[in-house]
């Protein structure tokens, strides 16, 4: 395992992931580690992130200061190779001219960090202090014009560090310089895939629930879906999924839900048809935000009717991802407790926590999902919001105007998927604004829907681009729209990003 020490780097978590994607194991904490806490992990090698402070400042991000007495190799990544200075009686100053963006660096001394790579290579420098001289001892393996020790290394103590950032892609040569610290340096093995990941954590879920049984809300999104797998694998029917249909999911979801698990998987799952139950709820009700916490609630209060049915379970296994853990910071173990509640599930429930997926990423748990054989269909599954078409349907919401909205995404969907864009946009489906409108069909007037198709392109769902969709593809999806779905004579574009807009429109 390495072991990456974070000092606020909006980097750090791209740190972790290269390392995993050279197949070693790698955990982001915070700094404020003790030297026990470290030793207890047995980490092969530890490295230490950049960050905003300048390790001058009297409130700067400090790490216990006898991790550089453990014997662990160290590779100091910018802020982190200043600490790395200071301990060692180098000297940190501001810089003058501070750097941000590429840079040539010139490799001078032969450094083992460097190795199989040109003399001559293009970094990526985001700093505002610089080493002014190194430590005793310590060499200076690499220059650029404006920072002359933009690399040191004390190869004896196995002690390393770096000015630019070696896990940001445009640093030419950082895969290869974090390859030689993890495997040349540290001796990683490189052999944690997922088929690894799977059995360790099938040996763990094993030993921790004993002969307990384990509850699960399902709700057919990926997370939930790779948990239950995993933990079926794992216990078989010792666990048991609750699958709440509210009415409000996608054209064919519940029995695809169904089929995958129950059919294929043989997973025990409680199915609970609350249609009528939330759409009584909901009747009358037309804004959104009333119209989510009524969704939100009422899956609680289902969840919990259904839970109470069944007897002597112990273990509530939830997908927590590692990103829902480390996103709001590795400061301390109060934010991390604040993301436990996931899924809105109910905050009393008398259960034990089981959370199989928080050492992972969201693509890691993609991956681990082809791996448990889940159908591709279902792990490239695009984000889709718990309160479901209710948000999609604006207003008050009825089964006519969710049956509009449920048929014109099935199409959307398809003629997507057809074109083979699934993959490139992030989110597509459509919207029932409402809005009704005049139109012509076959000579005659007609007074309908108009539909909206929202499609976006985004990383995170936090920002987003409007996608720039074929229009023999938005021609086509419009003419099947107003043909086959009844009630719609009008489809629109929406072409707003995010920000101003949202992604969905309530
Ligand atoms: P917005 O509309 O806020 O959406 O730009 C960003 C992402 O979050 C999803 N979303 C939700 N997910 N409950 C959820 O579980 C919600 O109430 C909710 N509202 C929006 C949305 O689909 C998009 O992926």
């Amino acid at each position: 395992m390495i072991l990456v020490l974070d000092f606020g780097s909006q980097y750090n978590q791209l740190i972790t992931r290269r390392i995993r994607e050279f197949g070693v194991y790698s955990e982001l904490h915070s700094h404020q580690l003790t030297v026990d806490e470290i030793t207890e992990m047995n980490p092969k090698g530890i490295i230490l992130s950049g960050g905003p402070h300048s390790v001058y400042d009297e409130n700067s991000f400090r790490c216990d200061q006898a991790i550089f007495d453990l014997g662990i190799p160290i590779l100091g990544i910018c802020y982190g190779m200043q600490l790395m200075t200071q301990h060692f009686g180098g000297n940190v100053r501001r810089a003058l001219d501070r750097e941000y963006g590429k840079a040539e660096i010139q490799v001078t001394n032969g450094s083992v960090l460097f190795e199989g790579t040109p003399e001559s290579q293009v970094v990526w420098m985001s700093h505002g202090d610089k080493i002014m001289e190194p430590p005793n001892g310590f060499h200076i393996d690499a220059t650029s014009s404006s920072t002359p020790i933009a690399s040191i290394s004390h190869p004896e103590k196995r002690m390393y560090g770096v000015q630019f950032h070696p896990e940001v892609r445009h640093t030419e040569f950082g895969n290869p310089l974090l390859k030689q610290f993890v495997f040349d340096i540290c001796q990683c093995d490189g052999n944690w895939t997922m088929e690894n990941f799977i059995d360790i954590e099938v040996e763990k879920i094993r030993s921790k629930v004993g002969d307990k049984k384990v509850l699960c809300a399902l709700s057919g999104g990926v997370d939930s879906s790779v948990v239950a797998v995993l933990m079926h694998k794992a216990i078989g029917d010792q666990l048991t999924c609750i699958f709440v249909d509210h009415g409000l999911l996608r054209k064919n979801e519940a029995d695809m839900v169904m089929e995958t698990f129950r059919d294929e998987f043989q997973i025990n799952i409680v199915k609970v048809n609350a249609k009528d139950r939330f759409l009584g709820k909901l009747k009358g009700v037309s804004d959104p935000e009333q119209k989510r916490k009524i969704i939100g609630n009422e899956f609680i209060y289902v969840f919990d009717d259904e839970a109470d049915k069944l007897q002597g379970i112990e273990f509530l296994a939830q997908g927590t991802l590692y990103t829902d853990i480390v996103e709001s910071g590795t400061e301390t173990a109060q934010t991390i407790k604040s993301h436990h509640n996931v899924g809105g599930l109910p905050e009393n429930m008398q259960f034990e926590l089981i959370e199989p997926l928080n050492t992972l990423f969201k693509d890691e748990v993609r991956m681990l999902g082809v791996e448990l054989g889940i159908p591709e269909e279902m792990v490239w599954r695009q984000p889709f919001p718990g309160p479901g078409l209710a948000i999609r349907v604006l207003g008050e919401v009825t089964e006519e105007k969710l049956e509009i909205v449920r048929e014109s995404d099935a199409i959307l969907r398809e003629e997507i998927k057809t074109a083979g864009l699934d993959r490139d946009i992030w989110q597509y489906f459509t919207v029932l604004p409402n809005i009704r409108s005049v139109g012509v069909m076959g000579d005659a007037r007609t007074y309908d829907y108009t539909i909206g198709i929202r499609a976006v392109t985004s990383i995170d769902g936090m920002t987003s681009d409007w996608a720039r969709i074929p229009w023999d593809v938005l021609e086509k999806v419009s003419t099947r729209l107003v043909n086959e779905v009844e009630r719609i004579n009008r489809v629109v574009y929406d072409v707003t990003s995010k920000p101003p807009a949202t992604i969905e429109w309530e």
